[in-house]
């Protein structure tokens, strides 16, 4: 496994700590179920014979102050389950949960309250905002709870808000937010009121593919100021591997795999770890319609001036012919090139050379198209523009599987 904490030892510098956990769902969590569990009986013979659920079968790990753990496995492999030990939603079967020291099972009542409420923020997957509360109000929610004064926590939830570059929105109702934002409030709640750690159960898995990018590099720059303990899950091994210092990969209940990422990608513990580096080798797994944004077309009777208003912050855009179908596109390049010849006339500007491709085109076959530099025009069937992809993006994204993977024995992906 190549790291001692994921073996057992005690060390200095860790947090959060479980020992031999296992968890049982049914009627009798402790009888036969649990006897079968411990003996190694895998979950689905668990069940078949003792009508159980094996929630957590012997889990043991610990998280480092100030690293990001990521718990990553398939639907119903015992995330949820495994992060509800630590803020003790669930009672353990069998198994000691440590966090900071304290035994959180002894813990009860208030002082099981406080001790949340103090050392833990946490994020979901839905945000679970006030709808009729504004932003800086939702954010300050958890401050007011514990009777902090109206001044004290509007500084405190300005400042989380300010972290996750949403000042401006303070007075905001949720609703006016999109949902990359609405997620930005859920975790500026969490950090309102400075907890050492943070728990995040699929907090971007609802998140489109593009907004949640944005989202996973944001919450690393701010975790480069707040230095927090972020114990984070996922369903995705992408994002596993792009924010976590270390990952847990989970399956019925077990864990399968503990390690840095590049441990993950150049040692798979086993055969169904590395069917999932698999995946990841060479970018192969993500897909044009994951990166792909809104096209958005320019209509051709625009000004030029009018129409590189639209061009913004991306790449290019293109204009349609009558049937949907891209026949030029406007980069800003092109734009304010004729721009600066004293051209208003977006005809003059546009271009035809650009690539197309399918939304089911997977992005390393479109390194080379990238590398013009254009925006590429993602089409369907009849050829009808479905998409706009942003060169950039493929090569950020490649830049960074191939930051991954660069260096180690590329055989194991053969
Ligand atoms: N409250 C519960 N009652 C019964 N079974 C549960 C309960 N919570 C979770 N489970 C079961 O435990 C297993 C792990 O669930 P969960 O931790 O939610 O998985 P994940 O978060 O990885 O999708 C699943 O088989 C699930 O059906
Ligand atoms: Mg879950």
């Amino acid at each position: 496994m190549g790291d001692d904490a994921a073996n057992g030892s005690i060390e200095g510098d860790e947090i959060i700590r479980l020992n031999e956990v296992y968890k049982i769902f049914g009627p009798q969590p402790r009888g036969r179920a649990f006897e079968l569990a411990r003996s190694g009986v895998p979950k689905n013979d668990v069940q078949r014979l003792s009508g159980h659920v094996v929630g957590l079968t012997d889990v043991n790990f610990s998280v480092k102050r100030g690293e990001i753990f990521v718990v990553m496995g398939l639907s119903g492999s015992g995330k949820s389950t495994a992060i509800r030990m630590v803020n003790k939603l669930h009672d353990v079967t069998h198994g000691e949960v440590l966090v900071d020291g304290v035994d959180v099972q002894k813990l009860d009542g208030t002082d099981l309250q406080e001790f949340r409420r103090e050392k833990m923020g946490m994020v979901f997957q839905h945000f679970a905002l006030f709808p009729h509360r504004k932003v800086i109000d939702n954010v300050g929610y958890g401050l007011k709870v514990q009777k902090v004064d109206r001044s004290e926590r509007n500084e405190a939830a300005m400042q989380a808000l300010s972290l996750v570059g949403l000042a401006a929105f303070a007075e905001h109702r949720p609703a006016q937010l999109s949902g990359g934002m609405q997620q930005r409030v859920g975790l500026a709640r969490a950090l309102a009121s400075d907890p050492d750690i943070l728990l995040m159960d699929e907090a971007f898995s609802a998140l489109d593919p593009l907004i949640r990018r944005q989202m996973q590099d944001e919450m690393m720059e701010i975790q480069a100021e707040v230095h927090k303990t972020i114990l984070f899950i996922t369903h995705d091994l992408n994002e596993a591997l792009r924010i976590g210092d270390r990952v847990c990969i989970m399956k019925d209940g077990a864990v399968v795999q503990i390690g840095t990422p590049e441990e993950i990608l150049t040692e798979p513990a086993t055969g169904y770890v590395a069917e999932f580096v698999q995946d990841v080798d060479q970018g192969r797994v993500i897909k044009v319609h994951e990166v792909m944004s809104e096209p958005k077309p320019i209509p051709s009777d625009l000004s030029l001036s009018d129409a590189l208003q639209r061009v913004d912050e991306i790449a290019g855009r293109f204009c349609c012919d009558a049937t949907g179908k891209p026949v030029s596109l406007l980069t800003a390049a092109d734009g304010l090139r004729a721009r600066g010849m004293g051209s208003n006339d977006l005809k003059k500007a546009l271009r035809t050379d650009f690539d197309r491709c399918s939304p089911d085109a997977t992005l390393n076959e479109l390194y080379a198209a990238a590398g013009r530099g254009l925006s590429i025009a993602v089409v369907d069937d009849d050829g009808t523009l479905v998409g706009n992809l942003d060169p950039r993006l493929i090569m950020e994204e490649m830049g960074r599987v191939e930051q991954l993977i660069d260096g180690f024995e590329r055989e194991v992906f053969m």
